[in-house]
């Protein structure tokens, strides 16, 4: 594959356990940029983790500091950017994203988040009953907004290196 130029930040969506962040490391490896995950870049502005911030200020005063900080990272261009899951849902984060970035699905069915996920308990969506309800419930409600990301890319099970080499190949 020929070596790529970004003009724009790359920005990928998509569920929890999807893949954003070790998808995310390699292409930003690949293509010798900074690998961004804005999880981590909430968790430094606010000095505390993300399970605190759900669970001292609520879910609506997380998704309002997420869009702050990602208005701040889709100005660091180039570079790869990973985001929570949710982002995308709020409307004025999900005009910045499409505005300011190439934005990319990675598409993901239950069974194969169900894996990555099962030993992780730092998720506060998933920790209140059934984790594959809770995630089909999710999924009802997200996939049909996450839709609307430039492009959609399939990241199932062991597929980790398929999906990348598509990646590389639509940005081509
Ligand atoms: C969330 C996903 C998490 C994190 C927060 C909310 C969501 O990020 O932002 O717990 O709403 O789906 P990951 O997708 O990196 O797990």
């Amino acid at each position: 594959l020929p070596k790529l130029t970004l003009n724009r930040p790359i920005v990928l969506i998509g569920l929890m356990g999807a893949g954003k962040t070790t998808i995310g490391k390699k292409l930003a490896h690949y293509l010798s940029v900074p690998f961004i995950d804005s999880d981590y870049e909430i968790e430094k502005t606010a000095g505390c983790t993300i399970a605190d911030i759900f669970e001292q200020y609520g879910e609506n005063e997380f998704r309002r500091l997420e869009h702050q900080v990602m208005r701040r990272l889709v100005g660091q261009s180039p570079a790869i950017l990973a985001t929570g899951g949710g982002a995308f849902m709020h409307e004025q984060t999900r005009n910045l994203l499409k505005e300011k970035a190439t934005t990319i699905w990675l598409h993901c069915d239950v069974d194969t988040i169900l894996d990555r996920i099962s030993h992780h308990t730092h998720r506060p969506l998933l920790n209140s009953g059934d984790k594959r309800e809770i995630l089909l419930n999710l999924m009802d409600k997200r996939y049909p907004v996450y839709a609307k990301a430039d492009w959609i890319i399939s990241c199932q099970h062991n597929q980790i290196e398929t999906t990348l080499t598509q990646i590389l190949f639509l940005l081509d």
